[in-house]
């Protein structure tokens, strides 16, 4: 592929490099990348210039090589702020297990951790060690942990390492490194244009100031959908219940609501400017029909009874409002007959496709880093493994791609 032709043109790529043996590889990683059209910064951790020189590095990318907070000699300030906001995105190669621990702990305690954390765009880790060092458990629980804050693990190969013995650990090569990013930004470009409703989380229906009924929602699934749907170039409404969770994304607008009917009402506003709407939010199906403006007391009262009326379904509202060309995909979350009852939802709602999860499946629905999901059309049914929910949503939102 040529400099011309690769999706990586023009494109501001912040390199990490750790100390590990493998950092003599960062350097064909870098010819690579500036040969592909990328503009590339390089940021190294104290122990990284051991294995290698900022020399080399900053011959070949044609810019300084970042490492302290600042130059002793003119006090000249480095910011990772700056340098996160910069990147389109980050790599690091080799990524240490010392400094994969501080990305999934927040140990900011060189430039390299606080490029990581100020980062807004999309981080890939290209793991590089020991064959032991790989296989420990608390390796295995950072990784993993990268992964549910939505990075995307490069798994390192197996093969003959620096202490002589063989297993995984060796760097993924330069060349397959450059193919991942390639292939990001290849998919990156493919929503450019588009505008993108996504709800998420629960809603909350007030009983008292206190007191609401609600669910177990945390978002995680919703908010990946909508950082997936920007990181491919789409304009992103997110409505949201009261989560934790935040979105990163400067192409995400966020609407935070609490009930289902102010849930209703942003989405009412802004569908029929939309291409694509992801019903993704656990909508509570019941209110109480009164809410008491004052906290209903204890000493005071008999048991209070508390009368519920239906809530508006909003999947189903939009449903009856859109227009052709407009694609609606809803969620269905279930316990028991599964598929049937996910079916029933997509026909009575005029959905386009529902992404069915089951409560009875390991790692999968409310509060999960995870999820596993099958997805139902009028074509049939797509079963995917249990992934992080960030890898589920893009193949929610590949799939949405072959439909539009
Ligand atoms: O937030 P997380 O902790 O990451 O968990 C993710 C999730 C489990 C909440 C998510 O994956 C999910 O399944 N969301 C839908 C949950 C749900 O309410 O399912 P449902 O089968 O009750 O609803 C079917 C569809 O109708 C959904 O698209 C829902 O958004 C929508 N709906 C439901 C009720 C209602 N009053 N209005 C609606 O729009």
């Amino acid at each position: 592929m040529t400099s011309r032709q690769s999706p990586l043109a023009g494109k501001h790529v912040v390199l990490g490099i750790c100390g590990g043996i493998a950092a003599y590889k960062s350097v064909s990683l870098l010819r690579l990348l500036v040969k592909a059209g990328a503009e590339v910064q390089v940021v190294i951790t104290p122990a990284g210039k051991e294995f290698i020189t900022p020399v080399t590095l900053s011959a070949l990318s044609q810019k300084p090589v970042v490492s302290e907070f600042f130059t002793a000699n003119t006090g000249e300030w480095h910011s990772h702020v700056d340098l996160g906001l910069w990147a389109d995105c980050m790599v690091i190669a080799p990524a240490t297990a010392s400094t994969i621990g501080k990305m999934a702990h927040g140990v900011a305690d060189n430039m390299l951790v606080t490029t990581y954390l100020s980062a807004k765009s999309h981080v890939f880790v290209a793991p590089a060690m020991d064959l032991d060092m790989m296989a420990h458990p608390s390796t295995t629980a950072n990784l993993a942990l990268l992964r549910s804050y939505g990075n995307t693990v490069i798994e390192p190969d197996t093969g003959y390492l620096a202490s002589g013995l063989t297993g995984k650990g060796r760097m993924e090569e330069p060349e397959n490194i450059v193919r991942v990013l390639e292939d990001y930004f290849a998919k990156s470009q493919t929503l450019v244009g588009k505008k993108v409703l996504v709800t998420a989380g629960p809603t909350f229906e007030r009983i008292d100031p206190v007191r609401f009924i609600g669910n177990y929602s945390s978002g995680k699934m919703g908010y990946a959908l909508a950082e997936e749907f920007a990181a491919r170039g789409a304009e992103v409404i997110l409505v949201s219940g009261p989560v934790s969770v935040t979105a990163s994304s400067p192409a995400i607008r966020l609407v935070r609501v609490e009930s289902a009917r102010e849930m209703l009402a942003e989405c009412e506003a802004v569908f029929s400017g939309c291409d694509v709407a992801v019903m993704c939010a656990a909508v509570a199906d019941y209110a109480p029909a009164v809410t008491s403006d004052r906290k209903i007391k204890r000493e005071h009262s008999e048991v209070p009874v508390i009368q519920l009326v239906k809530n508006p379904d909003i999947a189903a509202t939009l449903g009856a409002a859109k227009r052709p060309g407009q694609f609606l995909a809803g969620f269905a979350l279930e316990t028991d007959h599964e598929a049937e009852n996910a079916a029933e939802k997509l026909s009575r709602k005029n959905l386009d496709m529902i992404v069915l999860n089951s409560m009875r499946d390991a790692g999968a629905g409310f509060g999960t880093d995870t999820n596993k999901v099958t997805i139902i059309d009028a074509g049939g049914s797509h079963e995917y493994p249990l992934r992080p929910k960030r890898e589920v949503a893009s193949d929610i939102i590949d799939y949405i791609e072959t439909r539009l």
